[in-house]
């Protein structure tokens, strides 16, 4: 039997989210926040009120979604809920948009939400509480840790290893066979062609932008 869900969060990653279950067909309880009463709708969903309100709902009849994004520099309250949650013995569903195409033997952990139009290829593992977000592609056998953000368009050639908490921005590349360590972040738009050791952060050459009306 499919457990109905509590979405947490509502903001833009929630949105999506919100999105995404109604187009699976997922029986969704509400939605809860810390800016959030209770009563009204969000998204079409009952608004259950702050996170607080999941304790009137045993952690054996439902499961959670974790709507909170996932910025570069604030991964810390993604993880924060997941872990406080889980040590409360809620678990997290984990999503995959109808539209992403994986591969058979490819490995999702607790609550890893793969958006749509992704690309997930053979030999992959993907541990817990990872957002994989729209028209990425993570190649073969890569190895994704915890809590990453693999944002919008991004690419991961192929046995791309990471730590825990890195974010690898919109757009980028990441070469064949690079690790990054915990806590790594790249910028949007980069391509990495080395294996950087944990808490680095790449930034791409910048754009020359020219006002037309005076250059
Ligand atoms: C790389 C990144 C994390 C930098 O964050 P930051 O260190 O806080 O950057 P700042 O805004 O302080 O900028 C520092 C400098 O780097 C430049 N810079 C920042 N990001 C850049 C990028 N992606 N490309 C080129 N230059 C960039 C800034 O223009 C600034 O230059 P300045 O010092 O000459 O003014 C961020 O810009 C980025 O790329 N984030 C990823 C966004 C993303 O993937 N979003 C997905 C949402 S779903």
């Amino acid at each position: 039997m499919i457990k109905p869900v509590i979405l947490m969060g509502s903001g833009g990653h929630a949105k999506v989210l919100a999105a995404m279950l109604k187009k699976l067909d997922c029986p969704v309880l509400g939605v809860t926040g810390p800016a959030l009463a209770e009563g009204g709708e969000v998204f079409g969903f009952p608004v259950l009120g702050g996170d607080n309100a999941i304790a009137n709902f045993p952690p054996d009849r439902i499961e959670l979604v974790n709507g909170l994004g996932s910025l570069p520099r604030d991964q810390g309250l993604r993880q924060r809920l997941f872990e406080q949650f889980h040590a409360r013995g809620y678990a997290f569903k984990t999503l995959v948009d109808p539209t992403a195409m994986l591969a058979g033997d490819v490995v999702l952990g607790e609550g890893v939400q793969v958006m749509a139009g992704v690309i997930i290829q053979a030999g992959t593992q993907i541990a817990n509480n990872v957002i994989v977000n729209s028209g990425a592609i993570i190649e073969h056998d890569c190895s994704i840790g915890c809590h990453n953000h693999i944002a919008p368009g991004a690419v991961l050639c192929g046995a791309v290893i990471t730590g825990d908490n890195v974010h690898i921005g919109s757009g980028a590349v990441v070469i064949q066979g690079c690790s990054l360590g915990a806590g790594c972040i790249v910028g949007a738009g980069s391509v990495l062609t080395t294996s950087i050791a944990g808490r680095h952060i790449v930034y791409p050459p910048r754009s020359i932008i020219k006002n037309l009306e005076r250059d």
